[in-house]
């Protein structure tokens, strides 16, 4: 059934209960996947962390299954900046939260609730205590020879368009469950009911659905919104591009991404901040129309893991466990073997650890352990679901195939280190240079970023207006 795009935009009212429409068309596309429910446990100090994540084996590799459903929303504070005003907030904040967790566990079946905090409110509303406890980032004060705080302003990366957006928001709300009503019960209690915030932008998106067979979510979607190249997206993808993102091999294991396991930072004077993480966010534009008739199936291998990597054709999920990692000497012989980088490979420069570690939780972490925790979905909004500044954001009414990026580095220079890689700029420093949109630097030819920002994710202790206590 194909959905006109009147009644796509019919269900998507702003109001978050009322939104539904557009991705009830997930529920009424593919049920939820089999699960058991999480079971009551105390809850983790992490807020980025999801428990009872299923995973599954395609083409004999560990995937993990992300929820079905997600909504991202950023915001701004309509708050004084008086203590008194902040300290009801983060009373209000944190009750509204506690009585969501009496309901749902932190798990797919359950419903992941992720609050972030930007700079422009650690700036504004708490200068003083954020002096004093912010997050400094040692590898990347060792490395500039000067301090550098764990979270950074948002930068334009080299195949960034001049256009792509800075964003500026107070908070960033993340939302993760396999029941539509369970995230859309999230944003109404936290978002619609809480009168010191409002939101700036509504983000919504889908992944997987296809590891049982039959057709996954994204292609559904992409098929009755009608984008251009949904129907060269393979059947059972869990993603728009194809290829299987969510492999066990290439996520950072649980805490691996909080700012202290790995002792890039200490989480701040008296460990404020410890058990939290950076997370970055991003809008990409995906053109499929390009990457799958501009890239024949062997290409889209080369392009998207590594140039020299061949498999038969219709392979959704390529093996990248820790021996399978490309170093930043294979990638610098494939640009000049082949003028090209692959996505994984070149990112696996600064995404795997390049040497057994001792995590601060008293885990060993091995040679070639992915670090970062990606929580990225597709989306069909364009660029949002919706803007308090739509002129601003280039709102448009057609749906565009796309991602919600989300993910969670230790610091935000991790981040920037991965996504520099992703470009061609290699930890050590070399440039491999590449015209813009040159189809041989990975997947960017295909790629378009319209809005990045970065955001500090207290651990669950502090999450709800931090530092405000301390004013
Ligand atoms: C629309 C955009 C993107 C798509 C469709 C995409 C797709 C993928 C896929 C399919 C994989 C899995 C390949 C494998 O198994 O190794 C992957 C890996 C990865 N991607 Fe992306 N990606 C996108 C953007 C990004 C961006 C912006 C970043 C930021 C740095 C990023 C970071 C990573 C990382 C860290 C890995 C794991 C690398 C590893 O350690 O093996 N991706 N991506």
């Amino acid at each position: 059934m194909r959905l006109t795009r009147k009644q796509l935009l019919a269900g998507a009212g702003a109001g978050a209960l009322g939104a539904a429409g557009i991705y009830e068309l997930v529920d009424r596309l593919t049920p939820a996947p089999r699960r058991a429910a999480a079971p009551a446990q105390p809850l983790p100090p992490e807020q980025h962390i999801l428990e009872g994540v299923r995973s599954v084996r395609d083409n004999g590799v560990e995937v993990l299954v992300p929820p079905l459903h997600h909504q991202l929303v950023t915001l701004e504070l309509k708050a004084g900046t008086s203590a008194k005003e902040l300290r009801s907030a983060q009373q209000a904040l944190e009750q509204a939260l506690a009585s969501l967790e009496a309901r749902y566990a932190p798990s797919p079946t359950g419903l992941g609730i992720t609050v972030g905090w930007g700079l422009p409110y650690l700036r504004r509303y708490v200068p003083k205590p954020a002096a004093r406890h912010l997050p400094v980032d040692r590898r990347a004060s060792k490395a500039k020879g000067r301090p550098v705080p764990a979270l950074l302003d948002a930068i334009r990366f080299p195949s960034d368009p001049s256009t792509t957006i800075l964003e500026q928001n107070d908070a960033v709300l993340l939302l993760r469950s396999d029941s539509l009503a369970a995230v859309a019960q999230g944003a109404h209690e936290l978002v619609d009911k809480l009168d010191f915030w409002r939101q700036t932008s509504i983000r919504r998106g889908f992944a997987g659905g296809g590891f049982g067979g039959g057709q996954s979510l994204p292609k559904r979607m992409a098929m009755a919104a009608g984008v251009a190249g949904a129907d060269f997206i393979p059947d059972s993808s869990e993603l728009f591009l194809g290829f299987t993102s969510t492999q066990k091999a290439n996520l950072g294991p649980p805490r691996i991404a909080n700012l202290e396991t790995l002792g890039y930072s200490d989480g701040g004077p008296g460990g404020y901040f410890r058990q939290g993480t950076c997370m970055h966010v991003s809008h990409i534009f995906e053109d499929l129309l390009q990457w799958y008739t501009l890239f024949d199936h062997a290409q889209r291998v080369a392009t998207l893991f590594r140039p020299t990597l061949e498999v038969p054709s219709g392979t959704l999920t390529v093996r990248q466990g820790p021996a399978d990692v490309a170093t930043t000497l294979q990638n610098e012989h494939d640009y000049r073997r082949f003028h090209a980088i692959g996505h994984s490979a070149s990112i696996q420069t600064t995404s795997r650890l390049a040497a057994d570690v001792h995590g601060t939780d008293g885990t060993l972490y091995p040679k070639g352990t992915a670090v970062p925790q990606r929580a990225d979905f597709n989306t069909l909004d364009n660029p949002f679901f919706w803007s308090a500044r739509p002129g601003t954001d280039g709102m448009t009414s057609d749906p565009a195939a796309g991602v919600q990026f989300v993910v969670f580095n230790p610091t935000s220079d991790d981040f920037h280190r991965n996504r520099l890689a992703m470009d061609g700029v290699m930890p050590d420093g070399t440039k491999l240079p590449f015209d813009p949109n040159d189809r041989g630097q990975g997947i960017n030819a295909v790629l378009k970023t319209t809005h990045r920002q970065n955001f500090i994710v207290p651990p669950r202790r502090h999450r709800s207006f931090p530092l405000a206590e301390l004013l």
